[in-house]
């Protein structure tokens, strides 16, 4: 009887921990899954926001401040950072498309192409040189559209 006690008492601590482990890393810093999406959504809207915040220079509607506009591809650098940690296993949802978890490498690749992409705008906005931002920012575009293409529903 003793024994029995002890391996059930054994048992249900090691499913504890294997329960406790696969929920800490699966769930990350999401208690639910809707707390995931709309950190995700609310991430990606400010990196919008702030990215278009650059068009009238690219477009020359507005001078080129080269300080301002290293000052803007700074945080934008960081911006490009945050919404992806958000789209772990089981966050499935929002507009994102199921391709996210069924293809999550290419996912991924997307997302790395992107934060490359915003670092180049960042060394082109470094040099100065307004038809080096104004290439950057194109390329940098792109690589939004690009993942959207395959992975955000309309
Ligand atoms: C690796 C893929 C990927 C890249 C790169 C990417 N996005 Fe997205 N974006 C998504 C997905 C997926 C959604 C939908 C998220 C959801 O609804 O859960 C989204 C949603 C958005 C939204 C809507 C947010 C809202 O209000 O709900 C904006 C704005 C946006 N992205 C802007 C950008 C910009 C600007 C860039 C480039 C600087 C970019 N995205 C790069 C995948 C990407």
């Amino acid at each position: 009887m003793k024994r029995t006690a002890y391996i059930l008492t054994t048992a249900c601590t090691s499913l504890l921990l294997v329960l406790g482990a696969t929920s800490a890393s699966a769930q990350s810093a999401f208690a639910k899954p809707e707390d995931a999406i709309k950190y995700r959504q609310s991430a990606l809207s400010v990196l919008g926001t702030q990215f278009g915040r650059l068009a009238p220079v690219v477009r020359e509607q507005a001078p080129f401040d080269a300080a301002a506009v290293q000052k803007q591809t700074a945080l934008l650098t960081q911006l490009a950072a945050l919404p992806w940690e958000a789209f772990g296993p089981g966050t499935e949802g929002g507009k994102a498309r199921d391709d996210v978890w069924k293809e999550t490498p290419k996912f991924q690749q997307a997302a790395t192409n992107m934060q490359t992409a915003m670092a180049k705008l960042d060394d082109a906005a470094k040099s100065g040189d307004l038809a080096q931002v104004k290439a950057a920012y194109g390329a940098v575009g792109q690589s939004c559209k690009a993942c959207h293409d395959s992975f955000r529903n309309r």
